[in-house]
């Protein structure tokens, strides 16, 4: 039996993905290697950059200490990112204001951690932005941040236009 489709997957190639970095994020390689490892945030980008351009996707990245400018990155990306990848860091816990964001653009938004938040201290098991996300990935060290590449743009190829470029259709 044939079963007709009412809207067409696209493909993931010229998909447009956002990564943001949260706060200390620029200091890894160096910050608590044990919980966070060695790989530098340069490295990171290096490989998210080479694994988006094999796939035929663009992107972007960018790093903040200072949630406004997060905040900032988040709604200039409206109108150009099919899909954000973030890692909030430590405002993970407590800013409404990205969560705020992250709601008010409505772009799929995939929240990475490098270390698995569950099995640290208690107070790091609340994500305020996660329940504005398409999903979260964490405890997979840098693979986080490949790992939520390979979510970003599956979400994007499952996810039909709405005619408007760049933009996701509202669900
Ligand atoms: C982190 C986890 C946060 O709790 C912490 O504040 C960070 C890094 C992670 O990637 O594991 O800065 O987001």
């Amino acid at each position: 039996m044939t079963r007709r489709l009412t809207s067409s997957p696209r493909p993931a190639r010229g998909a447009r993905i956002l990564v943001l970095h949260g706060p200390n994020l620029n200091l890894l390689g160096t910050r608590n290697p044990t919980v966070y490892g060695t790989t530098t945030l340069a490295e990171i980008n290096a490989e998210l950059t080479r694994r988006a351009k094999e796939r035929g996707a663009e992107l972007r990245t960018a790093q903040s200490n200072i949630e406004g400018e997060l905040v900032d990155f988040i709604q200039r990306a409206k109108g150009w990112a099919d899909a954000i990848i973030m890692n909030p860091g430590g405002y993970t816990h407590t800013s409404v204001a990205i969560r705020d964001a992250i709601e008010a653009v409505g772009i799929p938004t995939i929240e990475v951690h490098l270390s698995n938040v569950h099995a640290r201290e208690p107070f790091r098991s609340e994500s305020l932005t996660a329940p504005k996300c398409v999903g979260q990935i964490m405890g997979f060290g840098a693979n986080s941040y490949y790992l939520g590449l390979d979510a970003a743009l599956a979400h994007v190829e499952a996810t039909p236009r709405d005619g408007k470029k760049g933009r996701q259709k509202r669900r």
